[in-house]
């Protein structure tokens, strides 16, 4: 079961440029890292994201709208919980794949209403580790109506993504343009990035 999720990822990948599946964490699992952000959100320990790194970093709204905070195992059993799932999959990718993924990072992403991120890349210039970006949704009951959908740019077309609960989506971080659409609603997620270094 967990495999056939890790497996239709993969092949969304290879076979049309990212993967995108509904069930990558349980409902369980979502409520719980909802639970989480939202502790986090009230308690004041998100903060407006940056672009870039080191010299290049800037912090600007016109960019991207969202606050984050970086997860970390030890804080809480709904992280660790995550941590090990995007252990199994890096294992299964690098079994599979002949990867080599030897790091990740993930961070929860709050976009307030009226927020976005413009369309951008995941890799920095002046850093090759990020070889695949991976976001997961936390929101029930989200309806085109919400918007905030997630764009995906291809050669060919440009994809919307719904940023539903327990969905999650996966791409090379190095040659795909994406974008997050204004949300009409508070829009939850964990945006992370497997990597090598
Ligand atoms: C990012 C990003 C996409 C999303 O955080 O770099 O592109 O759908 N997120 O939240
Ligand atoms: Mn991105």
């Amino acid at each position: 079961m967990q495999e056939e999720i890790f497996e239709n990822l993969i092949n969304g990948l290879m076979d049309e440029q990212f993967g995108t599946v509904p069930n990558f964490i349980t409902p369980e699992l979502a409520a719980a890292l909802r639970a989480q952000l939202l502790e986090y959100y009230e308690s004041g320990k998100m903060f407006p994201a940056g672009v870039g790194q080191h010299t290049n970093y800037t912090r600007t709204e016109k960019v991207r709208g969202d606050v984050i905070k970086w997860l970390e195992k030890e804080n809480s059993p709904a992280e660790k919980a995550f941590m090990k799932h995007i252990e199994a999959f890096i294992e299964y990718l690098n079994r599979s794949c002949y990867t080599g993924i030897n790091a990740y990072e993930f961070h929860f992403a709050r976009y307030e209403e009226g927020s976005f991120y413009k369309r951008h890349r995941d890799q920095f210039q002046t850093d090759q580790g990020r070889k695949f970006s991976l976001v997961t949704y936390l929101n029930e009951d989200w309806t085109s109506e919400d918007e905030g959908q997630l764009i995906i740019y291809r050669d060919d077309r440009e994809i919307a993504i719904l940023p539903e609960s327990g969905r999650a989506t996966f791409f090379r971080s190095d040659e795909i343009d994406h974008e997050v659409r204004p949300t009409r609603r508070a829009r939850l997620s964990i945006a992370g990035w497997l990597k090598r270094v």
